[in-house]
């Protein structure tokens, strides 16, 4: 019988700074690992323990994982610790994945904060392979600080290819020419008819509960506002209940929701 708890070895290729504490680690794993934006994995390193990280790349033929960790504390404290060539330990992928039915033909407007833009850079990866698919992409993502931006130069390229990147951050630098305030100061700079778009938003609750909620107002209907919840997580596989809210496990039944699914329970967004 299967051991839905066995890791499988993946070995650190690359690390890649990305930012103040956070840096993406580029796993090559035995074999190779189907997974879809949205989705997370149980990654673990021996003698720290295993957390949930969000895929942060596309599924490719290479064998390769992208993940993208912030140093919070013992377990991506030991995962930062770490240099290419070392052991990186993966069980998954686990979770839904973000719905992409409803963002067919539609305009697409992505709401990130932090390391929120984790789990969606796959997500914009896939709507820029797949450009015939949707209307227009706006990114809005926020960051406390300029050097705690992510992907600060692939948005570079996401806006030579027709990505809409909008910018702001909390505190500026004296280099920053940019915007400063709440990524929900944006809005004004989507050019898409907000009524017919879609959303999917990742970031502090605190974020997503505003971008949600103003979301909603401007019209969006909320099966097509979509956002990924955090929870913490022991097991992933919907057995030991640690990341039960509400009448739902985040592991199995998210980690993405739909505001339809979330707005009645307002305990998963006060976790
Ligand atoms: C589905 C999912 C996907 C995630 N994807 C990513 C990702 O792509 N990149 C990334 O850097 N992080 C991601 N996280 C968060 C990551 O799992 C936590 O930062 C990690 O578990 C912290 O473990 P630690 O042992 O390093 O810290 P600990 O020593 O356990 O804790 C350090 C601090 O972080 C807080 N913390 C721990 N876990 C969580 C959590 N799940 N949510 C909120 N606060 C927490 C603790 O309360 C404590 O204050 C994800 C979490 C979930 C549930
Ligand atoms: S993490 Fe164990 S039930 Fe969800």
């Amino acid at each position: 019988m299967k051991n839905i708890y066995l890791p499988v070895s993946g070995k650190i290729e690359e690390i890649i700074p990305q930012g103040r504490d956070v840096s993406l680690f580029r796993v090559r794993t035995q074999m190779p690992l189907d997974h879809a934006p949205g989705q997370f994995f149980m990654v673990s390193v021996w003698g720290a323990g295993e957390v949930p990280i969000s895929v942060a790349s596309l599924s490719g033929e290479d064998n390769t994982v992208e993940l993208c960790i912030r140093r919070a504390g013992l377990v991506t404290g030991a995962i930062h610790s770490l240099k290419a060539g070392d052991p990186l330990w993966l069980r998954g992928p686990y979770g839904n994945g973000f719905p992409l039915d409803v963002s067919r033909g539609r305009d697409i407007v992505v709401v990130a904060g932090g390391i929120g833009m984790a789990p969606l850079r796959p997500l914009i990866k896939w709507f820029m392979k797949k450009p015939e698919d949707v209307g227009q992409v706006t990114l809005l993502y926020g960051a406390r600080t300029p050097d705690e931006i992510v992907f600060r130069e692939e948005m570079e390229d996401w806006k030579e290819r027709g990505i809409n990147v909008l910018l702001t951050v909390d505190r500026a630098d004296e280099g920053w020419k940019g915007h400063v305030g709440l990524v929900t100061g944006l809005w004004q700079e989507v050019h898409s008819d907000l009524k017919r778009a879609t959303a999917y938003i990742c970031g502090p609750e605190v974020m997503i509960k505003a971008a949600m909620g103003e979301l909603f107002l401007f019209g969006m209907p909320e099966e097509r506002i979509i956002t990924t919840l955090e929870a913490h997580m022991k097991c992933g596989v919907g057995k030991c209940g640690h990341c039960y809210a509400g009448p739902r496990y985040i592991c199995t039944d998210g980690p993405v929701f739909s505001y339809r699914e979330i707005k009645n329970y307002s305990l998963l967004l006060s976790r």
